[in-house]
């Protein structure tokens, strides 16, 4: 018999709201247990990396936060396995956890808060039936959808809990292994605040190792790089 389900209860759904991710963080200050879920048709302000918003258009794509009052050593890289996992065997996945098709982004995910404290919220937002037409003219050529239809949302958030139970309780070294396998940042050449060089891999703690362009490596555990366009 598998272990019962602890992701996705209690769940609270709501038609709109600011961010779910904000919502999710006020219940886990109010005491929610690991593993509550807030889910969202549309969101107001919802929350990107690096200070950005996150748009999607109203109940067309699935967008969640769970509460995790038990988290793994490499929740970047496992939460984005997870997503990659349902997304399908085309999806790449750029360091640390965008998930891509054909070098666009599909899903989004940011981990907010305190491990010290021993939580944090994860929030997914999965393009499950964003259409093209439904995109900003800016992100025509950088986002996508599944092309799926809206009534896929909801199956798909079942898959998604399921993957990530599993993804997030298995060992590192799984984990490390599948994002290897889909990592879209391998040998290709990228920038970030600091420098620029050539991507090639992650080392077991899910940093980003990148051989630089005068000699040496350089190891990335946080924030953003970006791909240099062939010239
Ligand atoms: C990124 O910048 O790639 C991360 C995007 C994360 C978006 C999701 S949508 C559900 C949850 N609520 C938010 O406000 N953000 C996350």
């Amino acid at each position: 018999m598998s272990a019962p389900a602890r992701l996705g209860r209690p769940r609270l759904h709501l038609r709109r709201t600011d961010s779910t991710n904000l919502r999710a963080r006020a219940l886990v200050l109010a005491g929610a247990p690991h593993g509550t879920l807030v889910t969202a048709d549309e969101q107001l302000a919802g929350r990107g990396r690096q200070g950005r918003a996150w748009t999607a258009p109203a109940g067309r794509a699935l967008l969640l936060s769970v509460v995790l009052r038990e988290l793994p050593p490499l929740l970047a890289l496992s939460s984005a396995v997870a997503v990659a996992d349902v997304v399908g065997s085309r999806a790449r996945i750029k360091w640390p956890n965008d998930v891509l098709v054909d070098g666009r982004k599909v899903a989004g995910i940011l981990a907010e808060g305190r491990p010290q404290e021993g939580w944090a919220v994860l929030g997914i937002g999965v393009n499950v039936a964003v259409r093209p037409q439904d995109l900003a003219p800016e992100l025509a050529d950088r986002a996508a959808g599944l092309g799926l239809e809206a009534s896929a949302i909801e199956p798909t958030l079942a898959v998604l809990l399921s993957a990530l139970e599993q993804r997030l309780a298995e060992d590192p070294e799984a984990t490390l292994e599948a994002f290897r396998a889909r990592d879209a940042l391998s040998g290709r050449e990228v920038r970030w605040q600091h420098g620029e060089g050539i991507a090639s891999g992650v080392d077991d703690d899910g940093r980003l190792v990148v051989e630089l362009a005068g000699g040496g490596t350089a190891v990335l555990d946080a924030g953003e790089v970006h791909l240099v366009a062939p010239r």
